[in-house]
Formats: structure tokens, C-alpha cells, sequence
């Protein structure tokens, strides 16, 4: 925690920065996080909830050991995207912002992934996964879950 914020030397302007190494070290946004990150760049918490909330890129919920993001930004929603994330929320039996009950999966849907030429595009762990049919995405769910038991 104090390392990440000594990175960017206190600076605010280096608020999403900050958040977003926060996120990643700790898969979400712990409010005693928030309140240190508050305190030490002097910035108002609701402005730092203001951000986090904004950001979908953000967890204010503990998620999953992997996260798997399917896009439904549109380039991925006109290639059947929305198929791909219904058939993977009921291959993992949650929905979507979800996670596991064993705390393995957190299923998210995300706008866009930058990568639009590849839709429909999934990311497990932050690796994209492009052109998949639903049939592949199932298998590499399924492949994903022998790998990492
Ligand atoms: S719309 Fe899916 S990556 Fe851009």
C-alpha cells in the first residue's frame, strides 16, 4: 500500500494511477485503501468513490483469483458477444459482476477492450482471446479451469 503511493510520490494527479496498482494488488478497492489513498494525496474519499465507481476497470467487491471480462462494446455485440458472456455465466452459474461461490471466477462485462478488430473478444487474467464462437469460449473456460485447479 505505502509502496505504490511512495511510487508516485504523493502526487494526485496520479490518483487513477494509484487506484488502478490498489486494484490490482488487492483484486479490488479495500475502503481503508481509500481512506490511507485519501489521507496521503488530500483528497476528498467521496471524490476517490466518485472515480472508482466511474471506472469500470474498478472493484469496490472482492473479486475472484481470475477475472474473466467479456466485451459488449459494439463491434464485440454486432459478432454475438452477448451470447458468449450468457453462455459463460451458466457454464460458471453466476451472472455477470459475479463471482464463484469457491472464489475462483469473477465474471465481468466490459465495454471495450481496445482490441475491437478481435471481437468477439474475451479476457481471462487480462490475455484477449479473440474471433471466438461460443463453443470455444466454453472450452477455453473449461480448459482455463483444469489449468489453474
Ligand atoms: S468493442 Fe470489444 S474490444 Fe472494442
Amino acid at each position: 500500500m505505502e509502496q505504490i503511493i511512495d511510487k508516485y510520490r504523493g502526487d494526485s494527479t496520479a490518483m487513477i494511477a494509484i487506484l488502478h496498482d490498489l486494484n490490482a494488488a488487492f483484486r479490488y478497492l479495500p475502503r481503508e485503501a481509500l481512506e490511507i489513498v485519501s489521507d496521503r494525496l488530500s483528497v476528498p474519499l467521496s471524490y476517490l468513490y466518485s472515480a472508482a465507481t466511474f471506472y469500470r476497470s474498478f472493484d469496490l467487491e472482492p473479486c475472484g483469483e481470475h477475472e474473466i471480462q467479456v466485451c459488449l462494446g459494439t463491434a464485440c455485440h454486432v459478432r454475438g458477444s452477448e451470447r458468449i458472456l450468457d453462455a459463460l455465466s451458466r457454464r460458471l452459474g453466476i451472472k455477470p459482476g459475479e463471482t464463484t461461490a469457491d472464489g475462483k471466477f469473477t465474471l465481468k462485462r466490459v465495454n471495450c477492450l481496445g482490441a475491437c478488430a478481435l471481437g468477439p473478444l474475451v479476457s481471462i487474467d487480462q490475455k484477449h482471446h479473440g474471433h471466438l464462437t461460443i463453443h470455444q469460449a466454453e472450452r477455453l473456460l473449461e480448459a482455463y479451469k483444469d489449468e489453474h485447479d
